[in-house]
């Protein structure tokens, strides 16, 4: 089987993927040369691993660099939410164009804001759950993407007949689970493309949003946090 992962990131689902296909080819892409870190994180993680049936370069999501009908599985986790409106779909008829047909899957799970949820309440999380919308928006991306995968794909020609949707689930409660969920968060509030958008859109000031990273802090904290986020999932036969 070979499967892509497009906008694979640091690799870890990409890594999965190859290790559920020993006899098969698992690849994973980044948009730029920009992301070649990430990929050599990535290969990094596979060699540690012993993963060898996996290998990661640059690919565009808009223009893949592989012919028609490559692949049997084309996946793709938390990506269509970053592009600009239009261009999920543009990016999900891409992903068609690469699939077997027919007969191959295309895979793709995005979660929605808006249906994230946690306790205890916290006025500096509510300040971050509105800042990331309007941040994400500013930038182009649509955060409740969840909600939107299933239109995005008829848009992109893929018969509906083929398309099982579904629902997934995170919680966030165990003390590991809090811990990378709130650094995480706190980190990517303060010292990332996040914390420069923020800025630059003037959705937050940098002190505001080192209070929503303490916020995310005190959060983790509590011996009764606990955090929920819904994603939409596609899985399309193509
Ligand atoms: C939230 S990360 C998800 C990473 C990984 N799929 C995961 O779930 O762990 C989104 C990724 O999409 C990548 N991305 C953004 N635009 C892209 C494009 N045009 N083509 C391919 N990947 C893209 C980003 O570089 C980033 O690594």
């Amino acid at each position: 089987m070979k499967i892509l992962d497009v906008g694979c990131g640091p690799g870890t689902i990409t890594i999965d993927l190859a290790r559920l296909v020993p006899q098969g080819a698992v690849t994973g892409t980044e948009p730029t040369a920009a992301q070649e870190p990430v990929l050599q994180q990535a290969r990094e993680t596979a060699a540690q691993q012993g993963i060898t049936n996996v290998t990661f370069s640059v690919g565009d999501g808009y223009a893949l660099p592989f012919a028609d009908n490559s692949f049997d599985v084309v996946h793709a986790h938390q990506v269509l939410q970053h592009v600009s409106e239009s261009d999920p779909v543009k990016m999900l008829a891409e992903m068609k164009r690469v699939v077997k047909k027919p007969g191959g899957i295309i895979a793709v799970r995005e979660c929605d804001y808006e249906k994230m949820t946690w306790h205890p309440p916290s006025d500096g999380m509510t300040r971050w759950h509105a800042m990331y919308q309007r941040t994400a928006r500013a930038n182009g991306g649509e955060p409740n993407a969840g909600r939107v995968l299933l239109s995005w794909a008829l848009k992109a020609g893929i018969p509906r007949e083929g398309i099982e949707t579904t629902i997934g689930t995170w919680c966030f409660a165990s003390q590991a689970d809090k811990e990378y969920w709130s650094q995480t968060h706190a980190e990517r509030i303060i010292s990332s493309t996040l914390t420069e958008s923020a800025v630059k859109h003037g959705t937050a000031t940098m002190s505001d949003l080192e209070e929503m990273a303490a916020a995310w802090r005190e959060w983790c904290a509590a011996p009764d946090a606990w955090f929920g986020v819904m994603h939409g999932e596609l899985l399309c036969r193509v």
